[in-house]
């Protein structure tokens, strides 16, 4: 299938780049070379992107800072670390299609989700059902199984869990509504990803949203996958909640500081219960050391400690190479070529051996490809595969996830064996065998 014109010869792939406005981009990042020391081809953004150059100066900046001010670094200039974390929040903002009174840079991602949940999550004796799904990241199970115990419920009764259909590896967004509406009065929360961490798959998030508030339910999102990734617009889409890392699409660096969001409308219910900290109360007065809280008037009320800024400092480098770029927009328009071209190398040089199980609609998709081996004895394969510099990041029964970095394969950053037995069901906290690593 010659789609668009491309061949399977590397010269295709040369003047793909020759013709890719954003190809000089790529010198502004450090890429891992392959264990023998050549050049490789980078497909894991969706664990832990690669560093951005500049991001050695902007640390160094505030290591410099801090070596020369100290304590008075808190208040010194337009970089003071009391305020830091404001640097961030226009830039996050666009990223994720929210308002900066509705985004701020905080903690990290799981930190997040509970922090949010205790505002979000609100269970009543008629009203304590969390919809998640059946390969929820880890993480995020646990997160929403021990808020459910937390507050007194049963998981096993208030925990409802989505599955694809027998036979199929995404969800359906029929599927989804249908959940939602089924368990309408009794649903207090939706809680899914809005790019799926193992299929790739993109959910309709403002579809999932308004069928979520349909029934009287809060939506929030896990964005872990999908910032930096997709095009986002939470305001609009009326979410409810989000929560995201900066370290896989957005460049930020190992743990980096996570992000949250929360619409405009709860932003200003002083009302919603909520864990408090001394960064969440109004700046006029937080130094004065009262305890009497007066909520900062944004998301930032949500804040409970002052910022790490060595890593607000590193994701800063990456969001001004963001802007640099022309922003998720034009990123996203590259993205669209290089799935289209790896979808047609996927299908012209590993099929049917190896299938991709991301949904083929660009809608429905981010960069992320994840392969499913479906022919057995591939194993032998794989030997080969990693002398190229492949990464296995997992083994075990669970979905195997590999990166695959080869001179003819080009995009792969999950990797599913199909004579692996089924996934097991997630277990229970503490229950189970232990699962395979999540990076
Ligand atoms: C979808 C998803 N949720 C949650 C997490 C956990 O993130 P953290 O360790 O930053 O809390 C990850 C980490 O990779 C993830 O991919």
């Amino acid at each position: 299938m010659a789609e668009a014109g491309f061949t399977t010869d590397v010269d295709c792939a040369r003047q793909l780049d020759a013709a890719d406005p954003l190809a000089a981009m790529r010198a502004e990042f450090n890429i891992p070379p392959a264990p023998d020391g050549s050049e490789s081809v980078y497909l894991v953004g969706n664990s832990l992107g690669a560093q951005p150059r500049a991001s050695r100066s902007y640390v160094g900046t505030e290591l410099d800072r801090w070596s020369r001010m100290g304590v008075r670094g808190h208040r010194s200039d337009r970089l003071a670390w009391v305020t830091y974390h404001e640097l961030l929040v226009d830039q996050m903002a666009r990223i994720v299609g929210g308002r900066s009174d509705e985004v701020v840079a905080m903690n990290s991602l799981t930190v997040n989700l509970h922090l949010l949940m205790v505002s979000f999550y609100r269970p009543t004796r008629a009203r304590h059902k969390v919809i998640i799904e059946r390969h929820a990241f880890p993480s995020d199970h646990f997160a929403v199984e021990s808020q459910i115990s937390q507050r007194g419920f049963d998981p096993d009764s208030s925990l409802v869990v989505l599955s694809p259909r027998p036979g199929e590896e995404t969800l359906r967004r029929a599927d989804i509504i249908d959940t939602i509406r089924q368990h309408g009065d009794e649903l207090a929360l939706v809680m899914l990803p809005g790019v799926h961490y193992y299929t790739g798959q993109v959910l309709d998030m403002a579809a999932i949203t308004e069928a979520g508030h349909g029934v009287g339910a809060m939506v929030g999102f896990d964005l872990a996958h999908a910032v930096g990734n997709v095009m986002l617009d939470l305001h609009q889409w009326n979410v409810d909640f989000a929560a995201w890392c900066t370290y896989k699409y957005l460049n930020g660096g190992p743990g980096g500081v996570g992000g949250a969001f929360v619409h405009q409308r709860h932003v200003e219910d002083q009302g919603l219960p909520k864990l408090l900290g001394w960064w969440g109360t109004a700046m006029a007065t937080r130094f004065e050391m009262d305890t009497k809280f007066e909520a900062v008037p944004t998301v930032e009320s949500w804040q409970l400690s002052n910022p790490p800024i060595l890593s607000m400092a590193a994701l800063r480098a990456s969001l001004d190479l963001i802007d640099r770029a022309g922003g998720i927009s034009a990123m996203r328009r590259k993205s669209e070529k290089q799935i289209r071209y790896t979808d047609f190398l996927v299908d012209a040089l590993l099929e049917p051996e190896i299938v991709c199980i991301t949904p083929r609609p660009l809608a429905q998709r981010g960069c992320q490809f994840s392969l499913r081996v479906t022919a057995s004895g591939i194993d032998g394969r794989w030997p080969a595969w990693r002398a190229t510099g492949a990464i296995p990041m997992s083994s075990g029964r669970l979905p195997c996830r590999s990166t695959i970095r080869s001179p003819t394969f080009t995009g792969s950053s999950r990797f599913s064996p199909g004579c692996c037995p089924e996934p097991a069901p997630t277990p229970r906290l503490g229950e189970g065998p232990p699962r395979p690593a999540p990076f």
